[in-house]
C-alpha cells in the first residue's frame, strides 16, 4: 500500500543518506533500513518483520486474507503466508543461522555462520584458494566442484557434525554445502596478517553469487530477489544504515563473462564492477568479510515456486523488494495514476512460440474504446532495463502472454492489474506471482474465443503438442472485454488506495449505464456552499460530475448507519449498476435529500434529511418506515467530503449529513439494482472488515478509521456526540 510520507520526516534526514549526483538534486536513498521502514510505515519505531523483537503490529505485514480462508490447519492464513512468503520466512531462516565454525573470540580469528541446509552463511576473515580454479579448462557455471579440497580455509572451531547433517542439498542452486563442505580449519589468521597465507586481501565486504539462468527475467530476478534478502539477514545491527550499503564486492561463481540485458539491476546492490572466479588469478585470497546468500531454487524457497495458501495476497517482503530496485535505480516514483486516460502496456514476444498471432487487431480493438492509453512493448536488448521499467512503472494494466516478461510485473505500481492474456496451462506460476506482489490477475478463459495456430511442422516430437509451443490468435471482442474487466479491477484497488483514479472510463467499461440508474439522475440535489449554505440546485448527473478541474459541486448528502438490537451495523454491498462506486461495502445507506420542499428543511435536527433517509431506506433496503422512524433517527455531525470514482468522471463532493438509528425491529428486502449483498457487522468486526475487504467506500473507510468506533462503543447513549455546529472536513486523499 502506497502511505504518504510523514511530515515529520524532515527531522529525521539523519538517517538517510544523501548522494549527490552530477545531473540532478542529491539521491535520498530511502533503502535504507530505517529510511525505507519509515517513509512506508509512518513511525519511527517500526521494524521489518522477521527481527526477534519485531512484533506483528509494528512489523510491515500488509497481507490480506479472502474472509473464507482467513484459517489453515489452525493458525491465521495471514501468519502461514507470511511464513512462506513474507518477512515470515526470512525470520525462520535467520533463526536458522548459527556458528558452523566458531571464532576463538580473537578478532583476526575466522567465523562462519550458516542456516539449515547451508542455504545462507555469512562469515569473517575467510580464505579461498582460487589457485586449482584455474587450471580448470572447462566453462564453470551450475557447478558443484568448483573447489576441492581445502578451498576454503579459516581460523575457527568446525562443527562437524553441523556440516555432516546439513550437507545432503547438493544441488547447485539450492545450497551452498558444496563449496562449504570443503572447509578446512588451520591455526593461522586469515585476516591479511600472514602473508604464508594470503596473496591478496579483500577489506571489502564480498558476496559470492551462484546464478540462475540470466537471459530469462523470472529465473534471474531469482537471484536478485534472494539477494534482497539477504542483505536483511546481513549480521549486523538491522537498522545500521550500513546493512545495505553498496560498497560491497558482487563476485559471479562463474569463468565466463556475465551477459544480461537485466545488468543494470545489479547497481541496485553495487557501486562496484562485478567479479567472477577469474577476477584474482591464481592466487589466494582473503576475504575479511564474506557472504554465501540465499539461493535461487531453493524448493519452497523464495520466490521460485513458492508455495502460497489460498486466498491470501501481497508480500510486505515483496513489495518491499520492488521498491527497493526502483529506488535505487531512480525509477521516478509514481504515486497516483494517470489522471486522463488507463495505461495499458503489451509485452510483445519476438520469440518463435507464444506469439500473439493478430496483435495489431487487438491493439487496434483497444484504440478504438475511449480512455486507453496503449503502447505496445519490445523488451528486447536495445531497450535498456531502466527505461523498461519505467514503461512498467507508468502501467496501470500489463498485458501479456505467458512468459517470463510478465516477472515485470513486480514493477507495477500497486494498483495495477496484470492480464496475463493465456496461460498455456500453467495456471500458477504467474497468478502466483501476482498474489505475491499484492496486485490483481485475470486471464484468457473464453476457449471458443482463442485460436492456436496450427502447429510448427518442424517442432520436434517433445515439443509436440505443448500449449507453450504454440502461437495463437484472440477474438478481439472478448479481448476489450477481458480489458474492461482489468480496468474495473484497477480502478477498485486505485479507490481503496486512496488514489485519484483519474479520468472516467464510464462510457468504456460500463458502457451502458443502466437505465434504472439513469433515471435517477435526472433528480435534483441540493447545491450547498462550505458552511451548508444552500446556493442552488442541480441534476443529480450534473452533481457527480467532475469539471476540468476535478472537481463536482458540493452537495448536501447523508450517510445513515442502522444498527439492530445487538448494535450491530447493518452494512450493505453497493450493486454493481451503481454509478459511482459500484461493488463497494459501505454503510447501510448513503444518499441525498431532494430539492424539494420536505427535504430541504435543515431546521427541527434536519427534519428534511431523516426524511430523504427514510425514503431511501425503503427503496434501497425495502425498510419499511414504520421500521425506521423519522423521530428516532439521530442526527449527529456533518463532514465534508471529496472522492473520485471511476476514474474521475463522477466523484463526490458531499456536505455529508451522519445520521444514527437503532432499530427494534428490522426487516428488510434489498433491491437488486442498488444492494448487491448485506450484512450485520459487529464492533469487533470493524478492523478486520476493513484490513480484509479492499472493496470500501472511501467515506466508510475514513469514517471507520476515524469517529466510528468512539460512536459505536457510545451508541447506548449517542445523543451525547451530537454536534449541530461543526463541519468535519476529511481530505480527498487520506
Ligand atoms: C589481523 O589481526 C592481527 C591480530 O589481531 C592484527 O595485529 C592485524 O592488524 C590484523 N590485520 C588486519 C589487516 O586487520
Ligand atoms: C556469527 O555468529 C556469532 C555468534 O553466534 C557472532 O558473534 C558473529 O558476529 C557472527 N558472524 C558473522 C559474520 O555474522
Ligand atoms: C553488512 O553490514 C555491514 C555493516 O555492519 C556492512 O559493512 C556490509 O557492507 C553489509 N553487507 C555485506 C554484504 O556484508
Ligand atoms: C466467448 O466469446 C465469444 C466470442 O466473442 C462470445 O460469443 C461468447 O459469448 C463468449 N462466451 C462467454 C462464456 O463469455
Amino acid at each position: 500500500m502506497v502511505r504518504p510520507v510523514s511530515p515529520g520526516f524532515v527531522l529525521w534526514v539523519g538517517w538517510v543518506g544523501l548522494v549527490w549526483t552530477a545531473t540532478g538534486p542529491p539521491f535520498r536513498d530511502w533503502n535504507l533500513p530505517k529510511a525505507h521502514l519509515e517513509r512506508s510505515w509512518g513511525h519511527r519505531d517500526a521494524c521489518w518483520g522477521h527481527e526477534p523483537d519485531c512484533s506483528q503490529s509494528m512489523g510491515l505485514d500488509e497481507i490480506q486474507c479472502q474472509p473464507e480462508y482467513s484459517h489453515f490447519h489452525k493458525r491465521p492464513a495471514k501468519s502461514v503466508f507470511d511464513d512462506q512468503s513474507g518477512f515470515g520466512y526470512l525470520r525462520k531462516m535467520r533463526s536458522s543461522v548459527r556458528p558452523l565454525c566458531r571464532s576463538a573470540g580473537h578478532p583476526a580469528s575466522s567465523n562462519l555462520n550458516c542456516s539449515d541446509q547451508l542455504t545462507f552463511c555469512q562469515g569473517r576473515n575467510l580464505m579461498i584458494d582460487f589457485r586449482p580454479i584455474m587450471d580448470i579448462g572447462r566453462t564453470l557455471r551450475y557447478d558443484m566442484d568448483v573447489l576441492k579440497e581445502g578451498g576454503i580455509h579459516g581460523r575457527c572451531t568446525l562443527n562437524r557434525l553441523f556440516l555432516q547433517e546439513h550437507s545432503n542439498l547438493m544441488s547447485p542452486l539450492q545450497s551452498w554445502a558444496p563449496e562449504v563442505r570443503y572447509f578446512q580449519t588451520d591455526k593461522v589468521f586469515f585476516n591479511g596478517t600472514d602473508s604464508r597465507m594470503c596473496d591478496v586481501y579483500v577489506e571489502r565486504p564480498t558476496i559470492l553469487m551462484k546464478l540462475d539462468a540470466t537471459v530469462n527475467m523470472y529465473h534471474h530476478f531469482c537471484d536478485f530477489f534472494n539477494l534482497y534478502l539477504s542483505l536483511h539477514l546481513n549480521g549486523s545491527d538491522r537498522m545500521s544504515p550500513e546493512a545495505f550499503s553498496t560498497d560491497i564486492n558482487i563476485l559471479i561463481w562463474e569463468n565466463i563473462d556475465y551477459h544480461s540485458s537485466f545488468r543494470p539491476t545489479f547497481q541496485a546492490f553495487t557501486q562496484h564492477p562485478l567479479l567472477d572466479l577469474r577476477s584474482f588469478g591464481a592466487q589466494r585470497v582473503c576475504f575479511r568479510k564474506l557472504m554465501l546468500p540465499a539461493l535461487p531454487r531453493l524448493i519452497f524457497g523464495l520466490y521460485y515456486n513458492t508455495p502460497i495458501i489460498q486466498g491470501c495476497r501481497n508480500s510486505a517482503l515483496f513489495r518491499a523488494f520492488s521498491e527497493f530496485i526502483l529506488h535505487r535505480l531512480r525509477i521516478p516514483e509514481r504515486v497516483e495514476t494517470d489522471s486522463r486516460q488507463l495505461r495499458v502496456t503489451l509485452l510483445s514476444r519476438l520469440t518463435k512460440h507464444r506469439r500473439i498471432i493478430n496483435q495489431e487487431q487487438l491493439v487496434a480493438a483497444l484504440n478504438r474504446e475511449t480512455g486507453y492509453h496503449v503502447e505496445v512493448a519490445y523488451f528486447t536488448h536495445k531497450n535498456p532495463f531502466e527505461q523498461q521499467l519505467r514503461t512498467i512503472h507508468s502501467t496501470d494494466i500489463l498485458i501479456g502472454l505467458h512468459g517470463a516478461g510478465l516477472t515485470h510485473m513486480f514493477f507495477l505500481p500497486p494498483w495495477a492489474t496484470v492480464f496475463e492474456l493465456y496461460n498455456c496451462e500453467d495456471a500458477g506460476c504467474y497468478q502466483d506471482l501476482t498474489h505475491l506482489c499484492g496486485l490483481n490477475y485475470i486471464t484468457w478463459t473464453n476457449r471458443t474465443a482463442l485460436f492456436p495456430q496450427s502447429e510448427d511442422p518442424n517442432l520436434d516430437s517433445e515439443h509436440k503438442g505443448q500449449p507453450k509451443f504454440n502461437n495463437y490468435a484472440f477474438d478481439p471482442l472478448e479481448f476489450v472485454r477481458k480489458v474492461n474487466e482489468a480496468g474495473q479491477l484497477m480502478i477498485r484497488k486505485s479507490v481503496m488506495l486512496s488514489l485519484n483514479p483519474g479520468k472516467c472510463l464510464a462510457s468504456t467499461l460500463s458502457p451502458k449505464i443502466d437505465p434504472v440508474q439513469e433515471k435517477l439522475l435526472e433528480e435534483r440535489c441540493i447545491l450547498v456552499d462550505e458552511n451548508d449554505r444552500k446556493i442552488g440546485s442541480d441534476s443529480k448527473r450534473n452533481c457527480h460530475t467532475l469539471d476540468d478541474r476535478g472537481q463536482s459541486p458540493l452537495h448536501r448528502a447523508f450517510s445513515l448507519f442502522i444498527f439492530n438490537e445487538n448494535n450491530e451495523i447493518l452494512m450493505q454491498q453497493r450493486s454493481d449498476d451503481k454509478i459511482t462506486f459500484p461493488g463497494l461495502w459501505t454503510n447501510t445507506c448513503c444518499s441525498h435529500p431532494l430539492a424539494v420542499p420536505e427535504e430541504q428543511d435543515v431546521s427541527n435536527e434536519a427534519i428534511g434529511v431523516r426524511r430523504a433517509a427514510q425514503r431511501r431506506v425503503l427503496s434501497e433496503l425495502g425498510i419499511l418506515p414504520e421500521h425506521c422512524p423519522i423521530e428516532k433517527m439521530v442526527y449527529l455531525t456533518r463532514i465534508l467530503y471529496s472522492a473520485p470514482s471511476q476514474c474521475g468522471q463522477w466523484g463526490e463532493n458531499e456536505l455529508d449529513y451522519i445520521l444514527f438509528l437503532k432499530a427494534k425491529t428490522l426487516k428488510f428486502e434489498p433491491n437488486p439494482n442498488e444492494v448487491k449483498e448485506v450484512m450485520f457487522m459487529k464492533a469487533n468486526q470493524l478492523d478486520d472488515f476493513i484490513q480484509d475487504r479492499p472493496n470500501l467506500t472511501p467515506w466508510f473507510a475514513l469514517l471507520a478509521r476515524s469517529f466510528l468506533p468512539k460512536w459505536w462503543a457510545g451508541v447506548e447513549t449517542i445523543e451525547q456526540f451530537k454536534d449541530h455546529t461543526s463541519i468535519h472536513k476529511f481530505p480527498s486523499k487520506s
